[in-house]
């Protein structure tokens, strides 16, 4: 198989038209390795369970403290590129495989340290053997999914089916859905007495991307599915909060379940972690008929009153701020 070599990172990786690699998940990929040094100070073992040209996995096993990395894809070319990577590199800490990810995860029974979960779409079906793979305390699962139009509450059909949700389109579908995915995983692993936590979270315009941290035993599972919660979003005035309905008389859209704890523990963005997605400013200030202030305006006030706040990738647009709907818009509105 021809193939031709690119450097990502400080890697070498062989890549080929005749199996996947896509240049603009180099983010994925780099965010990816930044976490995991940031998280693993120790050596650690990773499974690539759909690695496609296999950079992901390769600049694992290359720029961190893997010890193994395990590179599986079911195409029978992926291992053959793969191997050039891993020579190019001089790798001696992988371990290429050609299998159905579930079947090769389910061979590895609550023992790895990192799996990541790359595939064509929704990381759903890949999900609960995922979450069997992994070390049932400090191991981390990393999900993408590029099946964003489920998740952003375009396509709310595949949003129930893939991953039990109710989503709608708000102004912060991004973060929702995000916390959506999230929200699945943990009740994916409560089923094995596991508990999660978002480690990070991040969205770019075509993939959502949630790393989480396992923690051991059934108090720890309940802990984390008593934060996947029914977020109530009223679309005419913006109000949004968890839990039970009251001053907007039914108007508002119960979203979800999704998760609704930290999303930063490591905070790569520096993003002030609240628990509510972040406040849409342009349509806000729109239904409220004013005209929207500077931000740093903005952020005095809700200073002044004793709130945090902070950007958002999410939107530019967005604030993250630590009011409620109701001290936000008593802060801003008058
Ligand atoms: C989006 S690509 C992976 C991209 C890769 N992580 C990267 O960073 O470049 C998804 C890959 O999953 C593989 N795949 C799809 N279903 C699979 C399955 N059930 N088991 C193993 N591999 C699978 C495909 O062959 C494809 O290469
Ligand atoms: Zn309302």
């Amino acid at each position: 198989m021809t193939s031709e070599e690119i450097t990502e990172g400080k890697t070498r990786l062989a890549i080929s038209p005749k199996v996947f690699f896509n240049p603009l998940m180099e983010s994925n990929r780099s965010i990816t390795v930044q976490l995991l040094n940031s998280f693993f100070k120790k050596p650690f073992t990773a499974i690539d369970a759909l690695s496609g040209s296999g950079a992901k996995g390769v600049r694992i096993a290359n720029e961190t403290r893997a010890s193994l990395v395990i590179l599986n894809d079911m195409n029978p070319n992926s291992k053959k590129l793969m191997q050039k990577s891993v020579s190019l590199n001089k790798l001696k800490n992988t371990e290429i495989t050609s299998e159905d990810a579930n079947v090769l995860l389910s061979k590895h029974k609550f023992s790895t340290n990192f799996v990541d979960i790359d595939p064509f779409g929704s990381p759903a079906p890949f999900t609960d053997s995922a979450v069997r793979a992994l070390l049932p305390k400090d191991a981390v699962l990393g999900l993408t999914a590029t099946d964003t139009g489920a998740l952003a509450g375009s396509f709310k059909n595949a949003a129930r089916r893939r991953y039990g949700v109710r989503l709608e389109k708000t102004p912060f579908y991004n973060e929702l859905g995000v916390r959506a995915l999230a929200g699945f995983a943990v009740r994916e692993a409560g089923k094995y007495d596991t508990g999660l936590s978002v480690l990070f979270a991040h969205a770019t315009g075509h993939y959502y991307r949630v790393f989480l941290r396992t923690h051991r035993g059934k108090g720890a599972a309940d802990a984390a599915l008593k934060q996947v919660r029914l977020l109530l979003y009223c679309p005419k005035c913006g109000n949004m909060k968890y839990g039970r309905h009251d001053s907007c008389h039914g108007t508002m859209l119960s979203l979800g379940p999704v998760w609704s704890g930290k999303i930063y523990e490591l905070n790569l963005f520096d993003e002030l972690d609240t628990e509510l997605p972040f406040f849409d400013l342009h349509r806000l200030y729109q239904r409220w008929g004013k005209k929207p202030e500077k931000f740093v305006e903005i952020e005095k006030k809700l200073g002044n009153a004793g709130y945090k706040t902070s950007r958002t990738h999410f939107s530019r647009y967005g604030i993250r701020c630590d009011a409620s709907f109701k001290e936000f818009r008593k802060t801003l509105e008058v």
